[in-house]
This record gives C-alpha cells, sequence and structure tokens, in this order.
C-alpha cells in the first residue's frame, strides 16, 4: 500500500524535500486554508502520518477517528500544546517536533523585542510615519537601557540560552529561574524573587498546566516600574489584560510580545497599552528556519514509519 502523508498546511519551499525523496503520496490542500477539526479528523484517518503546524488542534478526537492506519504525526513547531501526546501515545501513535533547529532564530527575536520595547521603537516609528514628529527633541521617545542590566530568564532550555549569549554581548547580568536546579550559575530557585531583581524579563516555557497564567497580576506586580517583559514562548503563560493594565498604570516599563492567549485575537486593551511592541507571532519565522524546521519534522515521520525511533520524538 502506497505510504500517505497528510500536510495540513503550505509549508516554505524546500520544506517537503524528505517526503518527495521517500517517495511517499503527499496529500495537502491546494491552498492553505486551514483544517477545522472536523475536516483533520476525516483526512487524517486515511492517511500514515500527519505533518500539521501549531495552529492544528490534533486532539484525542482527530487521533481516535485516525487510529487504524496513522502511526505519527509531525508538527512544525517545537511547542506541541496543540497535540494530546498522551492520547497519541496511547493509541500508539508517535509524535515528533521540531527541537534545536529554531533556537537561535527565536532568540533573534526575543532579543529584537526586548531591545524595540526598551527602546520604544514601535511608538517612535508610528509617530514618525503618521507625520507627528517635530523633529529631533532631547526628551522624546525616552526609552530604558539594556546594555548593563539584569535579565531574568524564565526556562533555560535551548532557546533561553541563546537569548542568553546575547545578552551577555550587550554585558548584562543574566539570571534564570527553572523548577529544578541547572547548576549553572544564575539559577534562582525562586520565580517570584527573580522577577523582583531584575530589569527584564524573558519567557521561554512551554505551554503546560502548570505554566499557564505563569506571569498573572501578581507576579506583574513584582516586577520593578523600568522593567521590560518578553514573551515568545506561548501566549497563555502571561495573563494579557494584567499586562495590559501593569503597562497602562505604569508599574512595568514596556513589553515585547510575539505570542497572544487566543491567536489571532491579540487582546483590545494589549493593543491599547502604551510601550508595548506586538509581533504575529514571527519567532521562527525565516526562511531557512522555517524550511528546516518542516524536513525535520518530516525526517522525524518518515522515520516512524520505517519503524526507526527518531531523535525529535516528543515523550509524554
Ligand atoms: C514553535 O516552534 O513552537 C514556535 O512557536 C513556532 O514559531
Amino acid at each position: 500500500m502506497t505510504v500517505r502523508v497528510l500536510v495540513t498546511r503550505q509549508l516554505p519551499a524546500g520544506g517537503l524535500d524528505p517526503l518527495v525523496e521517500a517517495g511517499v503520496e503527499i496529500v495537502q490542500r491546494a491552498d492553505d486554508t486551514p483544517f477545522t477539526p472536523a475536516d483533520l479528523a476525516d483526512a487524517a484517518a486515511g492517511v500514515d502520518a500527519v505533518v500539521c503546524v501549531l495552529t492544528d488542534r490534533v486532539d484525542a478526537e482527530v487521533l481516535q477517528a485516525a487510529r487504524d492506519r496513522l502511526r505519527a504525526v509531525g508538527n512544525v513547531a517545537v511547542g506541541y500544546d496543540n497535540i494530546d501526546v498522551r492520547a497519541a501515545t496511547e493509541l500508539g501513535i508517535a509524535v515528533c517536533n521540531t527541537p534545536g533547529v529554531l533556537d537561535e532564530t527565536t532568540a533573534d527575536v526575543a532579543f529584537l523585542l526586548l531591545l524595540a520595547a526598551a527602546r520604544r521603537a514601535s511608538d517612535a516609528e508610528a509617530d514618525l510615519r503618521q507625520g507627528r514628529w517635530t523633529g529631533f527633541g532631547m526628551g522624546n521617545f525616552l526609552g530604558t537601557d539594556v546594555h548593563g542590566r539584569t535579565l531574568g530568564l524564565v526556562g533555560y532550555g535551548r532557546i533561553g540560552r541563546a537569548v542568553a549569549r546575547r545578552a551577555e554581548g550587550f554585558g548584562m547580568v543574566v539570571l534564570h529561574h527553572t523548577r529544578r536546579d541547572t547548576g549553572v550559575d544564575g539559577w534562582m530557585a525562586n520565580l517570584d524573587d527573580l522577577l523582583a531583581r531584575v530589569d527584564a524579563v524573558s519567557l521561554h516555557v512551554p505551554l503546560t498546566p502548570e505554566t499557564t497564567g505563569l506571569i498573572d497580576a501578581r507576579r506583574l506586580a513584582l516586577m520593578q516600574p523600568h522593567a521590560v517583559l518578553v514573551n515568545t514562548a506561548r501566549g497563555p503563560v502571561v495573563d494579557e489584560a494584567a499586562l495590559a493594565d501593569a503597562l497602562e498604570r505604569g508599574t512595568i516599563f514596556g513589553a515585547g510580545i510575539d505570542v497572544y492567549e487566543r491567536e489571532p485575537q491579540v487582546h483590545p486593551k494589549l493593543l491599547a497599552a502604551p510601550h508595548a511592541v506586538l509581533l504575529p507571532h514571527i519567532g521562527s519565522a525565516t526562511e531557512q528556519t522555517r524550511r528546516r524546521m518542516a524536513q525535520v519534522a518530516c525526517e522525524g515521520v518518515l522515520a516512524v514509519l520505517a519503524g526507526n525511533e527518531p531523535d525529535n520524538l516528543v515523550r509524554a
């Protein structure tokens, strides 16, 4: 029987090369319309593997519908909170993600957001574009320094460490919080203590029940008035309304945000909040990185279909 792989979205040129080279049948819509959950369940039922993106909800229902044939799901993302990995594992369906290939690219965007929020780049550019700039002024668009300050990383995986390397180049002191001691200098056991101490915070945790709402009103209130919050992880890690309030009241200085609680919606209060730099989930969005992510997801499912255990297998 021909091996069939469903690819749920259009992927960057070259991203499907591993599937093409393997000679499998690629099942794909002609356009980039996202699958509804019901359509995804139908389509997944007729294939051996699915290559999907983080907006596809591969829940227990989809997996149940596809269980007779489906053997592997490759998520073109490092985060896999859109997939019910436990249900997949119980059904003998392997899940793969894309670790290691987007760390530097995502860290670039985290640092971009830190600099842009601290230096008010969005506000300043918007004023210029809208004709409100009346000329140089000593008091115009005053931001807050990044170089030489203290950065707190929440989560210290590959992306967090890539951000730390950039921060060191800016002469920053880098502290980090993880639940378990990393054994690396700068580890802080207590998240609240870290938030109260640093000048900037960058989030690098996966979305889990424990990290949902991790940065809430209480924790935002611990941060210093000149501090900047950066989120390139997952939107629901931050309470967006509470963040908007903190910016509005000036209890923190700024925020650089790439991910949102209910993408593609952004809380209206956050859209209106001062000193917020808001990007549309582009952390890994370079041609090179997105192509490699697609290839890694494809390679993972092909390995599973060949009876091997890929390095990028996700464990429940
Ligand atoms: C991921 O891989 O999880 C990112 O959010 C995609 O940019």
